[in-house]
This record gives C-alpha cells, structure tokens and sequence, in this order.
C-alpha cells in the first residue's frame, strides 16, 4: 500500500519519459561500475554497455579473428563476455605458464547458476573448490591417477579401446548414454569385489566407502556418474577434433606424415 503511494506521487512528479531516462542512467552507470576493470587488466577492444564485445566475437571463425586481437593487444587481453570480465592467454609459454606452473592460482570457476540446477556442480567439468581437487588435483588425484593405472595415456590401452567400442557403440544405439552410464553403475555394484577392482567404476565405489565420513569430498552414487559423464563428453568431441585437424596438417605438410 505504502509502495503504492510512492509510486503515485512518484509518477505525478514526473512524467514516464523522464522517468524511464533515469531509469536508463541508472542502469549505464550500474552496468559500468559492475564491469570496471582493475587497474593492471589487460588491455581490450572497447566493450558496449550491457552487450559487451559479443559483436567482436566471429563465431564462424573464432581461430581466425582471435589472432587479429592478438596482433592488436598482445599475447593477453581481456573481453567482456556475457558479463563476465575474461582474460584471454595465447601461446604455448603463456598458457602453460598460466594453467601448468600457476595452476592452482587460476583453478576456481565462477558460481554459475546453470551447472546448479544441471547437476548440482557434481562430477568434474562443473565442479570446483575441495570436492573438484578431491575428484581431480588434490592429493589423491583420483580421476587422473586412476585412469593412468588403467592405461591412459600408454599404447597397451589401444587394443582394449577398439575392444570395448565395439559394445560402446551398440549400447548408445540402443539406448541413451546417461542410461546407459547408469545400468553399468548398478552392474558393478551388483558383483564388486573391492580387492579386485576391475574398471575406473569400480575404484570409484571403492573410494565412496573410503570417504563415507567427508562427504564435502563428492564421492557418492550420483557424483559418479555424473564423473563418469563428463569424462565421455570431455573426452569425445575434444579426440575426435584433434584427429581431425591432425589430419588436415598432415595433408597440408605431407612431409610430417612421412616421418
Ligand atoms: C586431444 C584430446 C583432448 C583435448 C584437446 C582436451 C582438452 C581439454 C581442455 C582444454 C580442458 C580444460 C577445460 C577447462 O577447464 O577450461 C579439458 C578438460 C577436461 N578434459 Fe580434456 N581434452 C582431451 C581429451 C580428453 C579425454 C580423452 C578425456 C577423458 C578421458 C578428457 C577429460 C577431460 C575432463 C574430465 C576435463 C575437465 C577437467 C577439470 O575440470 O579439471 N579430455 N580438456
């Protein structure tokens, strides 16, 4: 009621123009404040107010054009990207600089509303803080350590990839890869045997019963399959693209498919 009132006298104040420019000011000046920059950010192309450089993004060809802002800002510089102030890092030294010897000042990811509601920043792409370094780079290093005892990353593994994609690829016909993910948890759990562990399926049970008193580290039913979700996605497309432009370079330089 009182808002109400307010809002009357308010509007026989002033008129609905002036109010909506106040309003817009308001917003301008709000939406500059958000997105002020430190004073040693790296430098970037001029950003629109509210928009950002969403315009100076070529989707088509991103590769392309950011080596034109490379050539304009140097090796590290920034962008307004829904919101967000980025910084972007090319080149081999930089990056590795940046992800490898600075890793763990650069290992957060921002609170994104999305990952919440998908899968409760569960797993490992979406996830962050403690339960994310138990899951990947804490002292354990479960995923990566695990996987390693497996045989990624070693040519042994190869005859047991072109095994196991053969039922891979029937299963996903048959029917969805979550589904899919989630019948093989239930399989495992079904015959698991924790002094012979047989897969990444089974050391991740393993170490839900290890962990059953942190539960902050994530190590539960539904975080691994979620776990086991995002090492497909990550996993999939990224492979297949590196082949892919592996290819294309060895095409165009036939003298490196010689060797
Ligand atoms: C040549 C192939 C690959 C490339 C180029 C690649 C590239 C990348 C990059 C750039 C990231 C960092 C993303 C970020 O945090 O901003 C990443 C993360 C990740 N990749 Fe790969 N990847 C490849 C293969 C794989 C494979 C085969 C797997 C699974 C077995 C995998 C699983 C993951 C996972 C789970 C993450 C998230 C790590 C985390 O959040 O800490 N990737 N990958």
């Amino acid at each position: 009621m009182a808002l109400q009132v307010l809002l009357r006298s308010v509007l026989e104040w002033t008129d609905v123009q002036s109010l909506l420019l106040f309003l817009l000011v308001f917003l301008l000046i709000s939406d500059h404040f958000r997105r002020r920059n430190p004073k040693n950010f790296p430098p970037g192309p001029w950003a629109l107010p509210f928009l950002g450089n969403v315009f100076h993004l070529d989707t088509k060809q991103p590769h392309i054009h950011f080596n034109e802002l490379v050539k304009c800002y140097g090796n590290v510089f920034s962008l307004h990207l829904g919101g967000v102030n980025t910084v972007v890092v090319n080149g081999y030294s930089l990056v590795k600089e940046a992800l490898i010897n600075q890793g763990s000042t650069f290992a957060d990811r921002p609170d994104c509303p999305l990952n919440r509601r998908i899968n409760n920043c569960q797993g490992i792409a979406f996830n962050n803080g403690y339960s994310w370094k138990q899951a990947t780079a804490g002292n354990s290093r479960f995923t990566v350590s695990t996987l390693r005892d497996f045989g990624v990353g070693k040519r042994s593994l190869e005859s047991q990839i072109l095994e196991e994609i053969k039922f891979l690829h029937q299963a996903v016909l048959e029917k969805s890869v979550c589904a899919f993910l989630r019948e093989e948890i239930e399989n495992h759990q079904k015959d698991w045997d924790p002094s012979a562990p047989r897969d990444f399926i089974d050391c991740y049970l393993s170490e839900i019963e290890k962990r059953r008193d942190d539960p902050e580290a994530g190590f539960h039913e539904e975080g691994l399959c979620y776990c086991m979700l995002d090492l497909f996605v990550a996993g999939t497309e990224t492979t297949s693209t590196t082949l892919l432009w592996a290819f294309i370079y060895m095409m165009k330089y036939p003298e490196i498919q010689g060797r």
